[in-house]
This record gives structure tokens, C-alpha cells and sequence, in this order.
């Protein structure tokens, strides 16, 4: 049974390649599935499904934002055999009114999360906050590169949290023992603003980085500027709207009751990546 391999979709994104990477440290056999991958799986494309789900003993489902997905891809991974289930879902999602959900992204993650406890598998699912790597290889890593931010996020502040230690989360649950039926949300220890995060990794790399607080309005007028369509200048300003109100700054529990240990600091998610050339800047 140890030989069936474990199934990792959004294998090439920041939390499925580290996943990923600590499952085949630890010697366990994985398929590593997305778009660009080889077997590749498209969401969209049912005809990717099986060819990835045969044979499989676990999944971890990173879904597909907004997309309403998830219920048949794990009825399908149940179907086919796979025991074992571990989502990727988001903090805030049974909350009323947390974010403005323009994108549909909270009501597209709660069916999928009744859709995990529906599925007869054992199941766990992960709820992170703001992930630090959306900073170095998300949403704000190109402005962090050019050393600049600017955001509706005012001065209110988020629990980062830092992507390795979601897939350390992620992977105990895939292997583990006493994870099933548990609902994790993950942050980092402390909250930080912008402006703060902006200046720890300013510490880290020695180079002048900005945090330009603007205005919901000002945002998505800059978008609209640079070519984007509004109703996703808005969706932007819709994301960053937790930050602002500092809805996401209380901390939880999560990488504490699911590894026993404290998660990552901020600092030193700067300075791993500084030192790792995260925010490497090439001469022209
Ligand atoms: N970033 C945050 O702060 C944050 C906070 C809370 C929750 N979340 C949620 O956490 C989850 C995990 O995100 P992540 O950051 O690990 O992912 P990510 O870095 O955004 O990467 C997305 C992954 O999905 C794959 N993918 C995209 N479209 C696909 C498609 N049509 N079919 C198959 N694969 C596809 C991508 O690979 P290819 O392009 O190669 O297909 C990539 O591997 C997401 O659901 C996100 O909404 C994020």
C-alpha cells in the first residue's frame, strides 16, 4: 500500500512544490500534478482526472479558484480508491461578510470543504491566512523586486503565514496519524503591516523598499490605467481588503496543534529568502 503514490495538485505552486519536495524527502512515492507537468491535469479538462487518480492512496486538492470543482474531483479520487483527503481552503471562508467575495472564491471553497467531509475518506483540511511568500513569489513579489508597494492595505496588519510551514502541515496530515476530520487554520506568530513586513525584508535583502498605502479607489483606478479589465481591478482591491480592516491579524493555532511547534516568523521567512536569492534583482 506504502507504494501507491500520493497525489499533489498545484504541484507547481507555493504550497504544492513544497509538498511536494518534503514528501519525496521522506521517501514517499508522489505524483506531482498541474497544467505544465507531465502527466498533466487541467481542472477544467475532465479528461485529465482519472488518468492522474488511478492508483492513488492520498490527494492533497489545492482547488481551483472560484470553480465549483472540488465535489466531483474527490467524489471521482474516492471512487477510484484514494482513502485519504487533504484540502487547501482559506481562513475566513465560513465567516459572513470576512472579504467582499466578487471572485465567488469563499463560496466556491465552502462547497468543496462539505464536499471533503461528505466524501467518505479520511479528511483534513488547512485553512492559511496571508501566505509571507505571496511577498517573493505571489501577488507583491515583482513591486517587492522593484522596490516599490503599493496598496489598499492602510496600516492595518496580517498573521503571515509562511508556506513551509503549510506544507509541513499538509504533508503530516497526508502521513500521519490523528489529523483526519481535523480543520487546521494556519498563520504565522505575530501580525505585521505592511509596512512592517516591507521593512523586515528590507532588513534581509539591504535594499530601500517602499510601502505606498493608496486609497481602495486609487488601486483599482491604477489597474484600470495599466490595461486591466475593472472588474478585476476590483476583485484586487476586494483581496486586500481583510488586510485593510485587519480581519486577518488574530493568530491561530493551526501549525502548533498539527506539528507541536511554533510557526515561522515573518523575519525569518526574510531572511531565508534573501539568503536563498528570493528577491534577486538582475542588472539589465
Ligand atoms: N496566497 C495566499 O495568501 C492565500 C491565502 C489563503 C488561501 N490561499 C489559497 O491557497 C490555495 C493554494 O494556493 P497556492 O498558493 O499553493 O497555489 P499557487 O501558487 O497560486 O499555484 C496554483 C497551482 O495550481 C496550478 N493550476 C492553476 N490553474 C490550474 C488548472 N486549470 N488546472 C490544474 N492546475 C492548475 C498551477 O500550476 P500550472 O500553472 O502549472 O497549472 C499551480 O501549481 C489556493 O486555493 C489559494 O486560493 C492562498
Amino acid at each position: 500500500m506504502t507504494q501507491q503514490p500520493i497525489l499533489v495538485t498545484g504541484a507547481t505552486g507555493k504550497t504544492g512544490r513544497r509538498v511536494v519536495s518534503r514528501l519525496r524527502a521522506k521517501g514517499v512515492p508522489v505524483r506531482a500534478v498541474s497544467r505544465s507537468g507531465d502527466p498533466r491535469f487541467d481542472w477544467t479538462d475532465r479528461a485529465t482526472w482519472d488518468p492522474v487518480l488511478e492508483g492513488v492512496r492520498a490527494v492533497y486538492v489545492v482547488p481551483l479558484d472560484g470553480a465549483p470543482l472540488t465535489r466531483p474531483f474527490v467524489e471521482r479520487a474516492v471512487r477510484l480508491g484514494a482513502r485519504r483527503i487533504v484540502l487547501a481552503s482559506g481562513r475566513g471562508i465560513d465567516v459572513p461578510d470576512y472579504a467582499p467575495d466578487s471572485g465567488g472564491l469563499a463560496a466556491a471553497l465552502r462547497d468543496g470543504e462539505d464536499a471533503v467531509r461528505d466524501s467518505g475518506a479520511e479528511w483534513t483540511i488547512v485553512r492559511p491566512g496571508w501566505f509571507a511568500q505571496n511577498f517573493s513569489e505571489g501577488f507583491f513579489a515583482d513591486a517587492i523586486r522593484a522596490g516599490e508597494l503599493r496598496l489598499p492595505g492602510g496600516d492595518g496588519a496580517a498573521s503571515f503565514v509562511d508556506a513551509e510551514d503549510i506544507a509541513a502541515v499538509v504533508v503530516a496530515a497526508l502521513t500521519g496519524d490523528g489529523h483526519a476530520g481535523q480543520v487546521y487554520e494556519l498563520s504565522g506568530p505575530r501580525a505585521l503591516t505592511l509596512a512592517e513586513a516591507v521593512a523586515a525584508i528590507s532588513e534581509a535583502t539591504g535594499r530601500e523598499i517602499r510601502y505606498v498605502p493608496l486609497s481602495p479607489e486609487e488601486h483599482v483606478a491604477e489597474l484600470t490605467a495599466q490595461g486591466l479589465p475593472a472588474a478585476d481591478a476590483q476583485a484586487s482591491a476586494d483581496m486586500v481588503s481583510p488586510l485593510r480592516k485587519g480581519t486577518d491579524a488574530y493568530l491561530s493555532d493551526g501549525v502548533q496543534r498539527a506539528l507541536g511547534r511554533a510557526p515561522r516568523d515573518f523575519t525569518e521567512f526574510a531572511k531565508a529568502t534573501a539568503s536563498a536569492g528570493g528577491w534577486y534583482v538582475p542588472l539589465c
